[in-house]
């Protein structure tokens, strides 16, 4: 039972959640991630910025959380995220000159990469590279490479760190952003052509019910699929009102069955992650004023009929 039995059941590889110590730790939460997922990803704890706040002293106790307790239950991780412009400490954004920067980027996910080796299915190596006109988006890394070759010093490094993780390039909006998704898919095909390792790309798709991108979701997977790597669905919630009109709950249940269909019809899609579990917890409220009610579970960790779309979804 649960979801990651069923998209198993089916052939693909995982179902799971984002997660971190305070919502291990709740009893409730556990519960449902022991009942449903086979992957967790950590929400924060892997992030720079929690690592390692201060130049060389790191701060594992979080990521060591998340990952204990998804080994010890038979959960496969995702490693999330190195190169990314948010969640990063002051000391790293200080950096201006290229030398620094990539033994800065090296020596992290040598460290973080190295601590994890054999324990991470995959890893967010980078993240967010793009604005959603599909330009570069600046950063500390691409403002002092002004190249895209901050992404060869992250991958190789996290190769050399844990040769058999899968390696990502992870964004959002790539649903959305036509220019974006082209951009991102070249990209992908100009660092295979230079040799950087890389095994997959991942699709956050942080969706808005009813949006006109969700119908042609598969058609994303599909253009994804064009890089020949892994395709992984690693972020997923689709959010409306934080009080949502019964008409808005029925379009979720259709749109979270959507999604769904859309990676069991893609060969190379190998699971979905969600970004969360219950409404609670989402981090959708805090940013979207008013909007909310994005995940499978309501405020008091009840299953939504979402969550039955979303496994017609995966047994279609
Ligand atoms: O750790 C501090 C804590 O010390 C402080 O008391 C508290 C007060 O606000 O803030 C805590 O930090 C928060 C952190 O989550 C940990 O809970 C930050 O304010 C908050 O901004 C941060 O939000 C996270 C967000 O990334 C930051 O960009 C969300 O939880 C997390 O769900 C979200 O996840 C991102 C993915 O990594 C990348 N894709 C988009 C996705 C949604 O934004």
């Amino acid at each position: 039972t649960g979801l990651n039995a069923a998209i198993r059941s089916k052939g693909k590889k995982y179902f799971g959640f984002c997660s971190d110590s305070n919502l291990i730790n709740n009893g409730d939460n556990q519960a449902i991630l022991k009942a449903e997922a086979g992957q967790l990803t950590g929400e924060n704890s892997m992030k720079w910025e929690s690592i390692q706040p201060n130049q060389g002293s790191y701060s594992w106790s979080g990521a060591d959380t998340l990952v204990n307790f998804a080994l010890n239950n038979n959960m496969i991780v995702r490693g999330h995220t190195f190169v990314w412009h948010q969640q990063i400490p002051q000391w790293l954004k200080n950096i201006n000159n290229k030398q620094t920067l990539t033994s800065a980027i090296q020596s992290h996910i040598a460290a973080v990469a190295g601590r994890y080796k054999g324990k991470i299915y995959a890893w967010d190596v980078a993240n967010e590279v793009f604005e959603d006109n599909g330009s570069r988006r600046s950063s500390v890394f691409s403002n002092v490479f002004n190249d895209w070759t901050f992404l060869d010093v992250a991958f190789n490094a996290a190769k050399a760190a844990d040769p058999d993780a899968k390696l990502c390039l992870n964004d959002y909006n790539l649903d959305y952003s036509s220019s974006k998704l082209t951009n991102f898919v070249q990209l992908v095909k100009d660092l295979k052509s230079r040799n950087v390792p890389i095994d997959c790309v991942g699709t956050q798709s942080h969706l808005v019910v009813g949006n006109g991108a969700i119908p042609s979701y598969k058609s994303t997977l599909d253009s994804l699929a064009t890089t020949n790597t892994e395709v992984q669905i690693t972020e997923l919630d689709i959010r409306t009102s934080s009080s949502p009109s019964q008409q808005q709950m029925n379009q979720q249940v259709t749109d979270y069955k959507t999604v769904a269909t859309a990676c069991m019809r893609t060969s190379s899609c190998s699971g979905i992650t969600i970004w969360g579990v219950s409404d609670r917890d989402s981090w959708v409220p805090g940013v979207f004023n008013g909007e909310g009610y994005a995940l499978l579970w309501d405020n008091n960790y009840r299953k939504k009929s979402a969550y039955q779309g979303f496994l017609d979804g995966i047994n279609s």
